[in-house]
C-alpha cells in the first residue's frame, strides 16, 4: 500500500522475489498464486533470463492492455519462440502495423450475427463424439474425457475454417497439429517435419479452393479467401492466408477443449448444477439441440461455463514485454520489462471473488457482474488484443454441453487424479477420467 507520507513523484518500490523459481518451472500457476498471496498485487520475479513484473489488480490489467496498450507488445519468449514457429504473421502474434489491417480484415467473420453459419457444423461434430460416447456407454468403459473434448473441438475449428469436403485432410491436419502441440519444441527434428507436412496439406487446399472455388456451405477459408483491403482493393498472400489459419487453428482448439473439459470436472462435483442445467433444457430445448435464438434462455448454463472459466481459465497467463519506461500504481516499470497477467490468480483475488476457489455460477448473475470490475474477469484477454473467437468459443459450449447431458448422465472414476498442468494452456494433466449412461427418459 502507499503510505500518505510518501510524496506522489517517488516511485513506490516493488517487492521482488529472490526465491527459488523451481516452482515457477513446475507449476507457474500455483507459483503465481503463492506470489500474489505473499507479496500483493505487484510483484518483481525473474523469468530467466531477465526480470519480469506480475500484475494482479484489474485496474493494472486494464492499463496494460487498453489505457497504455500501446506501450506493450507481444515480444515475448513463448510468442516469438513458440508460437510464431507455428503461426508466422498470423493474428496471434503478429504485431502493428500488420496485426491491425489483419484484425480489420477478419474481424467480421467473427461478429455474433455471422458465427450462426456454424451452428450446424458444431451439432453435427457434438453428435459424432456422442456417438462415441454411446459406444463407451454400452460397453460400460470409462473414457477420458479431455481427448473427447480435443478431438470435438479440433473436429469444430477444421470444419468451421475448410467446410466439410476435405474430412481426410481434416484428420490429418488434426493428427499434426496435435502433435506439433505436444513436442512443442521448434528446434526438434520431428516438430519442423510435421510442420511442413501440414504447410502442405494447408497451402495444397487454398490453391485448390482458388482454382476450383467452393461448392461446399460457406466457411472462414471463403472469408479469408474473399477479403480485400480497404486501401488496395487486394486480398491477402497464400502465406498471410496459411498464417491466420494456422492462427484459429492453434488458438481455437486446445483452449477451448480445455475450458470443456474442466467444465466436465466441474459438473462432475457437483450434481446439483448439473440438475440446474437439466431443468433448464429441459424447458427450454424439449429434447431438441439448441439453436442461436435459445441462447438467451440458457441463462443458467451460461453462468456455469463462466464460473468454469473464471476458476480454470485456459489462457491461464498472458504476457507483454514494455516498449517504453512506465508508472503502474505508483511503481516505476522500467522499458524492456516483462509483464506477466495471469487470469488464473487474478480470478483468485479475494478482494474481488469472495471465497474464490468455491465453485459458484451466481456470481455471474447480472447484478453481480454490474457491480465487479470488468477488468477482474478476463479469460479472453481485453483491449485490442482481446480474443477474437470468445463468442465462438461461449457458443460452442453452450451447444456442447445441453447436447450431451441430454443423452448422458456422466460421472468422474473415483480416485483419478485430476491436476491442473499450466504449458502455453492450462489442461488437466492426467486427463478426465469418466464413465456415461444413457438417459432412458
Ligand atoms: C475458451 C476458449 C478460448 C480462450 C480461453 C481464449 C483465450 C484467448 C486470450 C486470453 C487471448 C488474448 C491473448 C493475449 O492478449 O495475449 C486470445 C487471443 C486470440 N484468440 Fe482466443 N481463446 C479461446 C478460443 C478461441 C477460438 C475458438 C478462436 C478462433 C476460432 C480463438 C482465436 C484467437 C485469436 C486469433 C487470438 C489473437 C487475437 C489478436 O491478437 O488479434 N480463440 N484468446
Amino acid at each position: 500500500m502507499v503510505s500518505a507520507s510518501i510524496p506522489n513523484n517517488i516511485p513506490r518500490k516493488i517487492p521482488r522475489f529472490t526465491g527459488s523459481a523451481r516452482e515457477l518451472v513446475r507449476a507457474p500457476h500455483r507459483f503465481f498464486l503463492q506470489l500474489t498471496a505473499d507479496y500483493g498485487d505487484i510483484v518483481q520475479y525473474r523469468a530467466a533470463p531477465e526480470p519480469a513484473y506480475l500484475l494482479n489488480h484489474p485496474d493494472y490489467v486494464k492499463h496494460v492492455l487498453v489505457g497504455n496498450g500501446r506501450n506493450y507488445n507481444k515480444d515475448t519468449y513463448l510468442n516469438k519462440y513458440l508460437l510464431e514457429s507455428l503461426t508466422g504473421k498470423g493474428l496471434l502474434t503478429s504485431e502493428n502495423p500488420l496485426w491491425r489491417k489483419q484484425r480489420r480484415l477478419i474481424q467480421p467473420a467473427f461478429h455474433r450475427h455471422n458465427l450462426a453459419t456454424f451452428t450446424d457444423l458444431m451439432g453435427d461434430a457434438t453428435n459424432q463424439m456422442l456417438a462415441r460416447l454411446n459406444e463407451h456407454a454400452v460397453q460400460g468403459n470409462a473414457f477420458d474425457m479431455a481427448e473427447e473434448m480435443m478431438r470435438l473441438t479440433l473436429d469444430i475449428v477444421t470444419r468451421a475454417l475448410f467446410g466439410y469436403n476435405i474430412s481426410e485432410q481434416a484428420t490429418a491436419v488434426g493428427e499434426a497439429v496435435n502433435t506439433l502441440i505436444e513436442i512443442a519444441k521448434p528446434k526438434r527434428r520431428k516438430f519442423q517435419e510435421t510442420l511442413k507436412f501440414l504447410d502442405e496439406i494447408v497451402f495444397g487446399i487454398i490453391e485448390r479452393r482458388r482454382l476450383e472455388g467452393n461448392d461446399d456451405r460457406y466457411d472462414l477459408l471463403d472469408m479469408l479467401l474473399q477479403s480485400r483491403y480497404e486501401d488496395t482493393g487486394e486480398g491477402m498472400s497464400d502465406q498471410q492466408i496459411r498464417d491466420e489459419v494456422m492462427s484459429l487453428l492453434i488458438a481455437g482448439h486446445e483452449t477451448t477443449a480445455n475450458t470443456l473439459s474442466w467444465l466436465w470436472y466441474l459438473l462432475g462435483q457437483h450434481p446439483d448444477a448439473v440438475e440446474q442445467i437439466e431443468t433448464e433444457i429441459g424447458g427450454t430445448l424439449n429434447g431438441r439441440s439448441p439453436t442461436l435464438a435459445d441462447f438467451p434462455n440458457l441463462a443458467y448454463t451460461n453462468k456455469v461455463i463462466k464460473e468454469g472459466l473464471r476458476l480454470y481459465p485456459s489462457a491461464w497467463s498472458i504476457s507483454r514485454r514494455a516498449l517504453g519506461d512506465d508508472e503502474i500504481g505508483g511503481c516505476h516499470i522500467p522499458a524492456h520489462s516483462i509483464i506477466a497477467l495471469s487470469p488464473y490468480t487474478l480470478h483468485r483475488h479475494p478482494d474481488f471473488w469472495p471465497d474464490p476457489e468455491r465453485f459458484d455460477p451466481e456470481r455471474f448473475t447480472p447484478e453481480q457482474e454490474n457491480g465487479r470490475h470488468r477488468y477482474a474477469y478476463i479469460p479472453f484477454g481485453g483491449g485490442a488484443r482481446k480474443c477474437i473467437g470468445d463468442q465462438f468459443a461461449l457458443m460452442e459450449s453452450i451447444i456442447i454441453l445441453p447436447m450431451t447431458l441430454q443423452r448422458f448422465r456422466l460421472q468422474l472414476v473415483p480416485d483419478h487424479p485430476v491436476e491442473a498442468h499450466a504449458l502455453v494452456t492450462l489442461r488437466p494433466k492426467h486427463g478426465i477420467l469418466m464413465t456415461a449412461t444413457r438417459r432412458t427418459d
